[in-house]
């Protein structure tokens, strides 16, 4: 009898935690910033002083005016040279518990500055840069104005972060859902919710970015075939092999193809992969279609703050 009793409390705690993690939640409407740091960045994020030849900047990459990522498998840098991951979304990655596919990083701070001295990216120098900003009038005012140690490395990377926080993109169809607004989502669209819990999905993509939050192994039931070792170049620890930061699923209508190596071209291919990889058993067609239609909802608004921002040359 004690037994019984100390196993389902047992269950109760762990089956209300698995719930509690389980949870999907609407992006917040907005975000605290500093304004002025805000338009600092947002000029420089748009701005190819950033890059070895002046000819890419973060934008070039994150296009803000489309998904805040490109549209390739693999995106080539200023070299020439093509990179090793499918570009994420600059969107809401601020939601993210750790930055990269292999969580590399801790936040957008730490990140900013990576991109400008990657070889395959914008492949400059950190004295280079910082050079180039102190020599423009403009920034040098900008930056004076805003700290007195003015153009360092922190507070340019402090800058890019603050902006980058404003790349929200609230109010989609599932978020209003969530909200209680219930003709936000049609039959089809919660059929898909509905799967999405019951197949498991939720178990891995799950918080306010439907993914972003915990680390998990591509090729759980079948070995994947990447290339790349993801946390295992980190920790070298062989049970992280293979093991990546869980995309967020925010946008993803807007953000093929898919996968840290872009191998997906489609969301149908997208969830083909999952149900193989992740999930281990087969999914009917119809309920495939239905989480695509799910997966459908989960676009947001674009934020006022990019209207007005074009990538080099276009
Ligand atoms: C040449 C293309 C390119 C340029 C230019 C570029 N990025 Fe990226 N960015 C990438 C790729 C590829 C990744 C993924 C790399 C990885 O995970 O190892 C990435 C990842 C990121 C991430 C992490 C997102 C996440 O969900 O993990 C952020 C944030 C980001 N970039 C911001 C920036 C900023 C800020 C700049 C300008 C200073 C910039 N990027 C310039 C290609 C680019
Ligand atoms: C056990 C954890 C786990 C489960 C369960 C899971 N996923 Fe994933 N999902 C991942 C990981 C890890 C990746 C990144 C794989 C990679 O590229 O290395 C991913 C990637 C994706 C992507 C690509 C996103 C992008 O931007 O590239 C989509 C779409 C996706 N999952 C949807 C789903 C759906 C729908 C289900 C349920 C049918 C599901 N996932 C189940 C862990 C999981």
């Amino acid at each position: 009898m004690q037994k019984n009793y100390f196993l389902s409390l047992l269950c109760f705690a762990l089956c209300s935690s698995t719930l509690f993690a389980a949870n999907l939640v609407p992006i917040p409407t907005q975000i605290k910033v500093d304004e002025k740091k805000v338009a600092l960045g947002k000029k420089l994020f748009a701005d190819p002083i950033l890059s070895k030849d002046k000819t890419f900047s973060c934008m070039t990459c994150h296009n803000l005016q489309t998904n805040g990522a490109d549209t390739v498998a693999f995106t080539k840098g200023v070299t020439g040279e093509q990179g090793l991951f499918n570009v994420p979304t600059v969107y809401n990655a601020v939601y993210n518990f750790r930055q990269f596919w292999d969580g590399h990083v801790k936040n957008l701070q730490e990140q900013a500055i990576e991109p400008i001295t990657n070889p395959v990216e914008m492949a400059n120098s950190l004295g280079t840069v910082l050079e180039d900003l102190k020599r423009s009038k403009t920034y040098s005012a900008l930056f004076e104005a805003l700290y007195e140690d003015g153009i360092t490395k922190d507070n340019l990377a402090e800058v890019l972060a603050e902006f980058e926080k404003t790349l929200i993109t609230p109010n989609s169809s599932f978020d209003k859902y969530l909200r209680g607004d219930m003709k936000a989502l049609n039959e089809h669209e919660i059929e898909g919710y509905r799967l999405f819990k019951t197949m498991g999905c939720i178990s891995c993509h799950n918080g306010v970015n439907i993914g972003g939050n915990l680390y998990n192994k591509f090729g759980i039931y079948q070995n994947a075939k990447s290339e790349e070792l993801g946390r295992y170049n980190i920790t070298h620890r062989e049970e992280d092999k293979y093991v990546f930061k869980v995309p967020s699923l925010r946008n993803v209508a807007l953000t093929a193809p898919y996968m840290h190596d872009g191998r997906a071209k489609t969301l149908e291919a997208a969830v083909n992969i999952m149900t193989q990889y992740q999930l281990g058993h087969p999914m009917d067609k119809e309920d495939l279609h239905r989480i695509v239609d799910f997966l459908n909802t989960l676009t947001g608004e674009l934020p006022e703050i990019v209207k007005d921002m074009r990538v080099e040359g276009q």
